[in-house]
């Protein structure tokens, strides 16, 4: 990725802490977000401009009961990862990705969009700080949380004066360690068409909690959603958007208003087409699904997303009734994850300028 320049007029204090925390960590024995590196970063939106850069020790923060984050969900948020390589390089993917992304969630509920230089250079001095927390092997990496709150202390039901943009780290681990169970949403919906689905909105996630937690009593590790209307299209996983390899093609839903624009979901098409596999981007019916399970012509399906990496999907079921599928020699999941982490870890060529060095 081309190095983007920065304005250096924001005068981002850095406060290094005065004892890391990195040696009380077991890097062996820790779930995925439960951990978080020595620094943070803070900016505040007041009185129409971003001010106060800062990276400094993570900690609290401070805000009242009534700031409108609480009462109003104006919360957006964006997942990066940075990877080591074998002499100890750290890399970011894609982070123009998620830059564009959190400013056009940003639109969607009404916060100010964040500038561009402050977004990298927080970014990369905060990561380059923190870099010993970047662990090498197979699925360690640092994972990265950007996120906006509105903190107006008022609680009229109106946009948020000022804002908290932040950015805190975890080391990370596999997000699923296992190939997952996955039930067809036919009640419940995560997005309706003209809402927020494609925003990284706090509240997408929210509302999936309580479906997750009936389709997880029922044995499922996830719910693949269906459109609001009619529950009769496939759209995405919540944590994941989803690939279905039916022969050997790859379908996977068009990023509408209610689907999240994934940046690992982007890559694996590309990927896929670089390794000359034919892709489809195309709504497909549950009841289409069904009928390549039956007729055996459904190989495969997977999640991808920037925690997911690529999450392999062993069964589905819709409407009380299980599809299982079987295990493929010629994976596509397998084959195009390896190409996705080589090319994050800087083990392959990026033919695409996707890696961007700290
Ligand atoms: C990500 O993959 O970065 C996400 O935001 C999903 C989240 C549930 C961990």
């Amino acid at each position: 990725m081309n190095f983007i320049p920065f304005n250096m007029d924001h005068n981002l204090k850095i406060l290094k802490t005065e004892k890391s925390k990195i040696q009380d960590v077991d890097f062996n024995n820790f779930s995925f977000g439960s951990v978080f590196t020595d620094h943070m970063f803070e900016c505040d939106f007041i009185d129409g401009k971003w001010i106060n850069p800062i990276i400094k020790p993570y900690q609290t923060i401070s805000v009242e009961p009534s700031a409108s984050v609480f009462h109003y969900g104006q919360a957006i948020f964006e997942g990066m990862k940075a990877y080591k390589d074998k002499n100890d390089e750290v890399w970011l993917f894609r982070p123009d990705q998620n830059f564009e992304r959190i400013n056009r969630s940003a639109v969607r509920m009404a916060i100010p969009e964040f500038p561009k230089d402050l977004f990298f250079e927080a970014l990369t001095k905060l990561v380059d700080l923190d870099r010993d927390w970047v662990k090498k092997g197979e699925g360690r990496s640092l994972y990265i949380r950007p996120f906006v709150i509105g903190n107006e202390y008022a609680i009229q039901a109106v946009p948020s004066k000022s804002y908290k943009f932040m950015i805190i780290c975890a080391p990370a681990t596999l997000y699923y360690t296992k190939k997952l169970k996955v039930k067809v949403a036919d009640k419940f919906s995560r997005a309706a068409s003209g809402g927020v689905g494609y925003a990284k909105a706090a509240g997408n996630y929210a509302g999936q909690f309580y479906p997750t937690n009936l389709a997880k009593k029922e044995g499922f590790d996830q719910i693949i959603w269906t459109d609001s209307n009619e529950h009769n299209y496939l759209e995405e996983a919540g944590t994941m958007n989803v690939f279905f390899r039916i022969n050997d093609t790859l379908i996977t839903a068009p990023t509408t208003d209610t689907i999240l624009d994934g940046v690992t979901r982007k890559s694996i098409i590309q990927i896929a087409k670089d390794n000359g596999i034919s892709v489809e981007i195309k709504k497909l019916k549950i009841e289409e699904l069904k009928t390549a399970a039956k007729n055996g012509s459904l190989k495969e399906i997977f999640g991808a997303g920037t925690a997911a990496v690529v999450s392999e999907i062993k069964a589905f079921q819709h409407k009380g009734e299980l599809y299982e599928l079987e295990t493929q020699n010629d994976s596509y999941a397998q084959r195009l994850k390896g190409n996705l982490v080589g090319i994050q870890t800087n083990e392959l060529d990026d033919p695409h300028n996707w890696r961007f060095k700290i």
